[in-house]
């Protein structure tokens, strides 16, 4: 490919500059994409502190020394099955618009593919807008050896949010809440070892343009609530995201989810994500209007012969990790 310059992101010598470049293709990029969060130096920053995210895994291409495409790898820990298995996360795969149809992220894809079995992966996890027939990138994912495991599907509720009840207290982001986060979800397919590390990460560390809160109802109802600026229709815009949504079976979904939507902003529309195999979720987010506005692919693809068995083993619950899909 003449004239293009290819190097992982651990090569990159000034990493202040590089994160600004970053914001720019993105924004460049995603800007016409549903509902990427509005990334800035910071909390591009931030996001590059994620726990596992390797920098040496993490490709670039430039052109004229400018940055024209690139790619987060992040090696992690997933459930899949009874096991733990080791995925290479892959997110932000975004192409300068003036360069693509070039094959910069086939080749960027490669490279991860190849360093992620280097490192030891078995499986390799990433997000794409699903589209029926699929998009440029679901395609381009499938042309690498990816297959759809799991549909996940955008829900918005558009304010005002008319709601008699009262707001789901925060609780401290402390152990108490990271264990019963972990009992509630760790045993989904997808879940990511919640250690020290990603905790003070998703939790503590927050960049200051996207805090979180974490809520409980009396009911037992959790939930991450994370209000900010998203990328939507080219220009930010404010929104709230429900992310680690627990809804306990037995109560109804107005005493449930009810306070967790009296907890968000007023004013700013809502998004949550429910996988599509995960009925009761959908239809309690349906009943308080919350609508289908988009669905993501979660796709696979296995790097060992360990990572095809596991990935074969009966499904589980779906667990959706948000800073795949969003970057939050
Ligand atoms: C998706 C994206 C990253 C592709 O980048 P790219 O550098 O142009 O990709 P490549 O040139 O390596 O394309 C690889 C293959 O993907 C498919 N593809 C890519 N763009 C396509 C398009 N606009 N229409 C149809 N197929 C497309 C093709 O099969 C292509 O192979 P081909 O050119 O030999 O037919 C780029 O279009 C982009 O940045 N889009 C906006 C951000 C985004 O959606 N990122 C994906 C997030 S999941």
């Amino acid at each position: 490919m003449n004239g293009y310059r290819f190097s992982t992101h651990a090569e990159v010598e000034d990493v202040s500059h590089f994160h600004s470049a970053l914001c720019q293709p993105n924004l460049l990029t995603f800007g016409e994409y549903y509902g990427v969060f509005f990334p800035t130096s910071d909390s591009i920053g931030w996001y590059t502190t994620r726990p596992g995210m390797d920098p040496q895994l993490c490709q670039a291409a430039f052109f004229e020394e400018m940055l024209v495409s690139s790619l987060f790898v992040t090696l992690a820990p997933m459930r899949l099955g009874a096991e733990m298995a080791l995925c290479g996360f892959i997110d932000t795969v975004m192409t300068h618009p003036s360069h693509r149809r070039r094959g910069l992220a086939s080749t960027l894809l490669q490279r991860a593919l190849a360093g992620m079995k280097s490192a030891g992966a078995d499986v390799s996890l990433l997000y794409a807008a699903h589209e029926d027939p699929p998009g440029p990138s679901e395609n381009m994912y499938q042309g690498l050896g990816y297959s759809i495991h799991e549909l996940v599907v955008r829900f918005v509720k558009h304010p005002p949010h008319m709601l008699e009840t009262a707001p789901a207290a925060p609780i401290p982001p402390d152990d108490i809440a990271r264990t019963a986060f972990t009992a509630a979800l760790s045993q989904h397919d997808g879940w990511i070892d919640l250690d020290d590390s990603l905790w003070r990460w998703r939790r503590l560390q927050r960049p200051l343009q996207y805090p979180i809160t974490l809520h409980k109802t009396s009911g037992g109802a959790l939930c991450a609530i994370c209000s900010g600026e998203l990328l939507a229709a080219g220009r930010p815009r404010p929104v709230t995201v429900l992310s680690d949504l627990v809804l306990p079976q037995h109560i109804r979904e107005e005493d449930a989810l009810g306070p967790i939507i009296a907890a968000a902003l007023a004013d700013a529309p809502i998004t949550a994500f429910s996988p599509r195999s995960n009925l009761s979720l959908s239809r309690r987010l349906r009943r308080l209007a919350f609508e289908p506005v988009a669905t993501e692919a979660a796709m696979v693809r296995p790097l060992t012969q360990t990572g095809v068995d596991l990935l074969r083993a009966p499904r589980r619950d779906w667990y959706v990790a948000v800073e795949s899909i969003i970057g939050v």
